[in-house]
């Protein structure tokens, strides 16, 4: 790979390194255990020596009956404290590890006391069973022999860089793999992955919302969502991480409540699809079968033997009936811009301006726009 672009790819790791915390993951893991007996589990944007997403593996090998467990990780990441000490390239700009992988295919309580204490990785390097060895490449999880791992595997469990996520679910999609995954909620609406939560080839895990990272000591500061703690570790958070995966869940088979009765007063009808618009999830009504525009927030309930889903109002995929000419936006404060947002979502008709809020002129007629909705039906 030319020395350019290896920089490019080291610049855009920088800003991949969120570390994810071992309680995060064990609460989560716990809804899929039976999925694992007898799996081989790839990590593969995992450096075994800081992330927990090895270490919650490795610590439950046994328990969870797993066949084998595979790390690798990459060459682009920077180095940020724990890893092995060897791997310096004092030809770089910032210290860098080197790719490698580590197998693991058995775990031995040494003592016999019944624990296993992994604090260490050369501890399960003490077993001949299990392998630790330098890739040929960079580490990259599309590379030929990042791959084979992957066909190699089960399932496949990580944080993956946020700046390639949708590359990453196409790797896994195309190799039909399961996976339990980190993302951004962010991620539902992209064009690439909105078809496969549409499809039932992938769905939300447990836990959304807020969620914090270690990330690298050379972090810079900034004003919200960040901190550095008494250890001096540095941290960020963020409000919208949820999981991504294929594995089926209790979850997804859970029923919503609901008790609200459909009015047309309280369920106006969107101008651009024929749809009404419902602001809360739980605000659903129980009685209206048609399409129901609701908040991306819907997924973290969606159940398919009880909803199907239509579409989304922000991608569309050429969905909407209607495209608007000219639009002046008037904005809260009643200064105004020329603007094309609004074929971007679902749209309501007002009789006048709406005390506020931001809306939209155009020829005479006033509109808002409503935040991103997907588009839903109940199952008779
Ligand atoms: C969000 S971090 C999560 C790290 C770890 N999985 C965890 O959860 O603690 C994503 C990791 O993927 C690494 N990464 C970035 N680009 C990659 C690529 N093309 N192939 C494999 N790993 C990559 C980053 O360096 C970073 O360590």
């Amino acid at each position: 790979m030319a020395k350019n672009s290896n920089l490019e790819n080291a610049k855009r790791a920088k800003k991949d390194e969120f570390y994810t915390q071992m309680d995060d993951i064990a609460q989560e893991l716990k809804h899929y255990r039976e999925h694992f007996k007898g799996r081989t589990v790839l990590c593969n944007c995992d450096d075994p020596y800081e992330s927990n997403f090895f270490k919650y593996f490795a610590l439950n090998f046994n328990a969870l009956g797993l066949k084998k467990l595979v790390a690798t990780c990459y060459d682009g990441s920077p180095i940020t404290g724990n890893e092995l000490p060897l791997i310096f390239d004092v030809s770089e700009e910032e210290p860098r590890r080197i790719a490698y992988k580590v197998e693991i295919t058995e775990v031995t309580d040494v003592n016999g006391d019944g624990a296993i204490n992994l604090a260490d990785v050369a501890y399960l390097l003490q077993n001949d069973k299990n392998v630790l060895s330098r890739l040929n490449g960079n580490g990259d999880f599309r590379s030929d022999e990042c791959v084979e791992l992957l066909k190699e595997a089960d399932i496949v469990c990580t944080n993956p860089p946020f700046s390639l996520f949708r590359e990453y679910v196409a790797l896994l999609m195309k190799y039909g793999k399961k996976f339990l995954i980190l993302g951004n909620q962010n991620n539902v609406t992209y064009a690439e992955i909105f078809p496969l939560i549409m499809e039932n080839r992938l769905w939300l895990g447990y836990k959304s919302g807020d969620m914090a990272f270690r990330v690298p000591a050379n972090s810079e500061p900034r004003e919200t969502r960040y901190w550095q703690d008494e250890t001096g570790q540095k941290w960020r958070s963020f409000g919208n991480i949820c999981w991504f995966t294929n594995l089926d869940i209790p979850k997804r088979h859970e029923k919503l409540d609901l008790w609200k009765h459909f009015t047309p007063e309280e369920y106006p009808r969107y101008d651009n699809y024929d749809a009404i618009e419902v602001g809360k999830v739980s605000d659903i009504p129980d009685d209206y079968f048609g399409v129901m525009g609701v908040p991306v927030t819907f997924l973290e309930k969606y159940n398919p033997d009880q909803f199907e889903i239509e579409g989304i109002t922000k991608t569309w995929f050429g969905a909407a009936n209607k495209k608007y000419g000219d639009q002046i936006q008037v904005n809260k404060n009643g200064t105004k811009s020329k603007v094309s947002k609004l074929n971007d979502g679902a749209v309501l008709k007002m009789s006048s301006p709406p005390p506020g809020k931001t809306y939209y002129v155009v020829s005479d007629e006033i509109f808002i726009q409503t935040f991103p909705r997907i588009l839903i039906r109940r199952r008779k």
